[in-house]
């Protein structure tokens, strides 16, 4: 198990859309392990595979660790079967935008299929933190972030502190 970097954007890689899995086998496990490892290493609540530029449809999540106690979940090939029309709002941030946060409308409640570590089939309904969050990592499989659901000054404005941020970081 190790931590990987995790890239920031404005990134070309985080645009792109990630691969089903085909097996879930001990190489998978071990990216599991990994994404695991890095998300808790950078205080994240969730993290999906292509963050540390892996393009495959694998999230990791723990929304429960900021109560003190771990409760790691992880996600492969996860879909939305259902969402419902009622939305909620949340102040969304990001491992791969850091240092932004903004509210983000999303449906409320959804259902999701999706595999778990053992290649088995699930369904879960979600609401709250939880359908929110899961709703953002599955936007990082399709090459999408949170800033792409703001209004197009907000999101250039974000772009424009993102590629700065980074050009000091560089230079620094
Ligand atoms: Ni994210």
């Amino acid at each position: 198990m190790s931590v990987r970097p995790i890239i920031t954007a404005p990134d070309p890689r985080l645009k792109a859309v990630s691969e089903p899995v085909k097996t879930v086998d001990d190489e998978i496990r071990r990216l599991i392990d990994d994404m695991m490892d890095s998300m808790y290493a950078a205080d994240g609540i969730g993290l999906a595979a292509i963050q540390i530029g892996v393009p495959k449809r694998i999230l990791v999540m723990d929304i429960a660790q900021k109560d003190g106690a771990n409760e790691p979940r992880v996600f492969i090939n996860p879909q939305i079967v259902w969402a419902s029309e009622e939305t909620a709002t949340f102040e969304e941030g990001c491992l791969s935008v850091p240092e932004i946060w903004d509210e983000v409308d999303r449906p409320a409640r959804i259902k999701a299929e999706y595999l778990d570590r053992d290649g088995n089939k699930k369904l879960l309904e979600a609401d709250g933190l939880l359908a929110t969050c899961l709703q953002h990592e599955m936007d990082h499989l399709n090459g999408v972030l949170f800033i792409d659901h703001l209004s197009k000054l907000k999101r250039s404005m974000a772009i424009k502190k993102l590629t700065k941020a980074k050009k000091l970081k560089e230079a620094g």
